[in-house]
C-alpha cells in the first residue's frame, strides 16, 4: 500500500541561515500554545492535563525540547513519547488539528525554510507518537497510515 508523499525537511543549516534562533523558537512555542489551549478540539486535552498553575512550566519545557532538537542549546531531559501515552482521547482528529495549528503558527512567524523544518519535524514526531500509541493499544502492533494535512482554521 503506498503512503502519501511528504515534502522533504530542509536541513537545520538552511533555517539557521534564515535566522532561526532561540528567540524565534520561543515566539512560535508561545503563540502555538496560546492558540492550542483555547482551541475547541485540542484545548480540552491540554486543560485536563496541564493545570493553569503549571502552564508556564509546560510551555518552557516544550521550548527546551525544540531548542534542544534544533539548536542543541538547551538540555531537555523529558520523555515526550511516554507523556502522550497517558492522554485519553488523543486520536487522529486531535493530531490533525495540532499539526494544522502548528503549521499555521510556523508559517505565520518564520521564514519559509524554517517553517518547513518545524512543520516537517512536527509531522514526523506526531507520526512516531501515533505508532507508539497504536502499539500500546488493545489492537496490538499496527502502523497507521500517515495523516493527511487539515487546513486551519
Ligand atoms: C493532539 C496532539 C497533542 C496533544 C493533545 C498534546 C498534549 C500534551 C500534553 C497534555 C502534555 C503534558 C503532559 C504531562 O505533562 O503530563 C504534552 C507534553 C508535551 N508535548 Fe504534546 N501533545 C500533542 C502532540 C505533540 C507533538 C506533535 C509534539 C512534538 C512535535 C509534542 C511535544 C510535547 C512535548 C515536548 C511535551 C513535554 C513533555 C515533558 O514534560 O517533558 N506534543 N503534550
Amino acid at each position: 500500500m503506498s503512503r502519501p508523499a511528504r515534502p522533504p525537511v530542509p536541513p537545520v543549516a538552511e533555517a539557521l541561515a534564515e535566522g532561526l534562533d532561540e528567540a524565534m523558537i520561543g515566539r512560535v512555542v508561545a503563540r502555538f500554545y496560546d492558540l492550542a489551549r483555547a482551541d475547541p478540539v485540542i484545548g480540552p486535552l491540554f486543560r485536563a492535563h496541564v493545570p493553569d498553575a503549571k502552564w508556564a512550566t509546560h510551555v518552557a519545557r516544550v521550548e527546551d525540547f525544540w531548542c534542544s532538537a534544533l539548536l542543541g542549546t538547551r538540555a531537555y531531559d523529558g520523555r515526550p513519547m511516554q507523556r502522550h501515552l497517558g492522554i485519553a482521547g488523543l486520536e487522529d482528529a486531535q493530531f490533525r488539528r495540532w499539526l494544522a495549528l502548528f503549521r499555521h503558527t510556523a508559517t505565520t512567524l518564520c521564514p519559509p525554510k524554517t517553517a518547513e523544518l518545524l512543520i516537517g519535524r512536527s509531522e514526523r514526531i506526531a507520526e512516531a507518537f501515533r505508532v507508539n500509541i497504536a502499539m500500546h493499544s488493545r489492537d496490538g502492533i499496527t502502523f497507521p497510515r500517515p495523516l493527511t494535512r487539515e487546513p486551519w482554521p
